[in-house]
């Protein structure tokens, strides 16, 4: 809070209902500007919920009068078509992570000027997507040479990104998360129980390196998913100055 509305808050004791009405008052009117041209990714296994709490956290922060931008990798263009497009064919491991690149540096210039615009930008799924997916798919190749998998995407899409200012790790476990596709008539290639735990390992492993990221239980009710990302998105950029 500012040192005007600090100012506004002297004449009434602390703690009182009038108070804390003019410090809600506030905080509301300085989160839209400290959030103006903030990047928010969301992360997470298949069956993880990310997708539904993307598009309910674009539209709750749209009604606080955000201009919120909403998008999604592979992205729409169509050079995340051609990365679609690459999971029914038999491709190289090292194929597949460079289209998810090719797409992903294509897909931050778009980005970047809707950031530079002063929208918050919201991407289901980003870099990590492709540390923890095709970290899992490259890692017995890349070991034999001596390189870890992980470190090497992380290098890889350090090139081609814009870094987050927060990501949300929707954690889930693969048999929760694969009970919830059960609806899907086809489940893709990486929809795979082994597959999924190590993609999680991955991506808990980064976790433990980026401090952008916070792990959200989402093995709870898509609301209370929903609420524990407002919570800490209010909680770390409401105070900040
Ligand atoms: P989704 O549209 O359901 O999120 O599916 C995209 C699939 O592509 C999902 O299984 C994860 C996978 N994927 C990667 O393997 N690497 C990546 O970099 C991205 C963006 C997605």
């Amino acid at each position: 809070m500012d040192k005007i509305a600090l100012k506004c808050l002297l004449p009434f004791k602390k703690g009182t209902t009038e108070q804390n009405k003019i410090a809600n008052y506030f905080d509301h009117q300085a989160f839209p500007s400290l959030m103006a041209g903030l990047f928010i990714t969301l992360e997470g296994i298949d069956g993880c919920g990310k997708s539904t709490a993307s598009k309910e956290l674009a539209r709750i922060l749209e009604s606080k009068g955000h201009e919120v931008y909403l998008t999604l990798e592979p992205s729409e263009s169509w050079l995340g078509q051609a990365v679609r497009r690459s999971y029914t064919e038999e491709i190289s491991p090292y194929t597949e992570v460079f289209l998810f690149l090719a797409d992903r540096a294509t897909h931050t210039l778009d980005m970047e000027k809707k950031l530079a615009d002063g929208q918050v930008v919201i991407s289901d799924r980003y870099c990590d997507s492709s540390t923890a997916y095709q970290g899992e798919a490259l890692e017995e190749l890349l070991a034999k040479q001596g390189i870890d998998s992980v470190d090497w995407i992380t290098q890889m899409n350090s090139t081609v990104i814009r870094e987050p200012d927060i990501t949300f790790l929707l954690d889930i476990d693969p048999e929760t998360s694969l009970e919830r596709l059960k609806v899907r008539e086809e489940l893709s290639k990486f929809e795979k129980h082994n597959y999924l735990e190590k993609v999680r390992a991955n991506y808990l492993r980064i976790a433990k390196t980026e401090g952008r990221m916070r792990i959200i239980n989402a093995r709870q009710p898509a609301e209370k998913v929903l609420a524990d990302i407002q919570d800490i998105l209010e909680e770390s950029f409401k105070h900040q100055h």
